[in-house]
């Protein structure tokens, strides 16, 4: 197979940005270079070097653009991709009014598969090479989501959302059911090519005792799934899932009744933590993940970031579509940035690029196959370009450092600073 060298500005990571000094953990070459080979980042280094080194291999110069491993989403919900942005609603009304009459929509193969291929197209068009995502109950949603994916090539991750109370009635599934579709999906889907299946009940709310422990027998059946969920958004959810469940010692023992805590667990928000669920979230090694835009946007609350890294938890970072209010991992990252800021922490963009690649690969237990650049990662790069608007350009102009010129971009930056993507080793032509 062909060999590329892609020059220009390079930005990895060889460790934690969140945890050890973040000059420790960055790797930024001013001219860099990426050999992609078979798919694969085959390596990493000095462009010139490299470029002496395989005078065989075709050459795309970016410039001072900035080449850095593709964007990883590490929560979404692809059925809200029409309804993003909007108004005037906290969660559970927001979930009522807007999200289950859009999500009614989805038992239509048709439809699925148009919501489907508009989420990935906008994806990839913002820089995003890897989406988490719940589907709906239906199994048409699931695969319009995977066969979306493997037309595009695109590692994802995604599962069938189970509910089976307080949802409409066109919204509902059984315990038996959820069970018996969860498992014919994941039996179609996990593993088949770049798609990884995830067991997703929605959140306890809206799960009798009954369907939880069957999604949790049958994550102990295949505990090679990821099982994702949500946890702690909002203090009126907090309030609710304590009245559905009484005998409950908080919101996570709503899910650890039932066999739903572990390490390949994925918790949404997870925002307003009593002592217990952090310390339980570290012991059992699962990860959270943090939505910023939408813990904005629908008025959830302020994520303890650093606290949580440094309870060695690990941390994804979401666009929460369509609760969340952007496609774009940038604006993210400039929410992460500014929920920080309310906390009193400046999170520094070497962390900020961290979380969206490295640390979202992490919570997804696949730290070096995807939001990488190094070698023997998945050669999934988006390709920033940090002078993307004529407000961004003048700023970017009198940077000190790559740091300076690179957090205009994350502030003020959109699907126009994405120069380019590339997915296993194919350039996206026209993203
Ligand atoms: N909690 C349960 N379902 C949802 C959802 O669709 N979006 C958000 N943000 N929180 C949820
Ligand atoms: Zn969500």
């Amino acid at each position: 197979m062909k060999k590329h060298i892609l020059l220009g500005q390079t930005l990895g990571f060889c460790d934690n940005a969140l945890t050890t000094h973040w000059q420790d953990a960055a790797l930024h070459n001013s001219a860099g270079g990426v050999l992609v080979q078979d798919g694969r980042i085959a390596q990493v280094g000095d462009g010139a070097t490299l470029r002496a080194a395989h005078p065989d291999a075709q050459v795309i110069d970016y410039g001072d653009k900035l080449i850095s491993a593709g964007f990883v989403d590490a929560h979404m919900h692809y059925p809200q991709t029409a309804m993003i942005a909007s108004w005037g609603k906290q969660l559970i009304d927001w979930l009522n009014t807007y999200t289950f009459p859009e999500e009614s929509r989805f038992g239509d193969p048709v439809y699925a598969a148009e919501i489907a291929g508009r989420t990935m197209d906008l994806a990839l068009s913002h820089g995003t090479t890897t989406l988490t995502s719940f589907c709906t109950i239906h199994p048409a949603s699931v695969d319009a989501y995977f066969e979306a994916a493997a037309a595009r090539n695109m590692a994802v991750v995604g599962g069938k959302t189970c509910m089976d109370r307080n949802a409409p009635e066109t919204l509902q599934d059984t315990a038996q059911t959820a069970y018996d579709q969860s498992k014919a999906l994941l039996d179609k889907w996990h593993g088949v090519g770049r798609a990884t299946y995830a067991i997703t009940p929605r959140f306890s709310p809206t799960s009798t005792p009954d369907q939880l422990a069957a999604l949790g027998a049958l994550w102990s059946e295949r505990p090679d799934c990821l099982m994702q969920t949500h946890l702690s958004e909002q203090h009126d959810e907090i309030a609710w899932v304590k009245s559905l469940f009484p005998n409950a010692r908080d919101y996570l023992d709503t899910y650890e009744a039932f066999g739903l805590l572990g390490a390949s667990g994925l918790y949404g928000h997870a925002i307003h933590l009593e002592p217990r669920e952090i310390d339980r979230l570290a012991e059992v090694g699962a990860a959270v993940v943090h939505c910023p835009t939408s813990n904005t946007f629908i008025g959830s609350g302020l994520f303890d970031t650093l606290g949580i890294a440094a309870r060695g938890i690990r941390t994804g970072l979401a666009t929460d579509t369509g609760g969340g209010s952007s496609f774009s991992m940038l604006h993210t990252m400039a929410a992460a940035y500014e929920i920080g800021q309310l906390r009193g922490v400046a999170l520094h963009p070497a962390q900020l690029m961290w979380m969206a690649t490295e640390g979202s690969a992490q919570a997804l237990h696949m730290a070096g196959q995807i939001g990488h650049l190094g070698a023997g990662a998945a050669a999934d790069i988006t390709v920033l370009d940090l002078a993307s608007t004529p407000a961004i350009a003048q700023r970017s102009a009198r940077a000190t450092d790559i740091w300076d010129a690179l957090f205009p971009t994350i502030m003020m930056g959109d699907d126009r600073a994405i120069a380019d993507v590339w997915i296993a080793g194919v350039r996206q032509q026209g993203v």
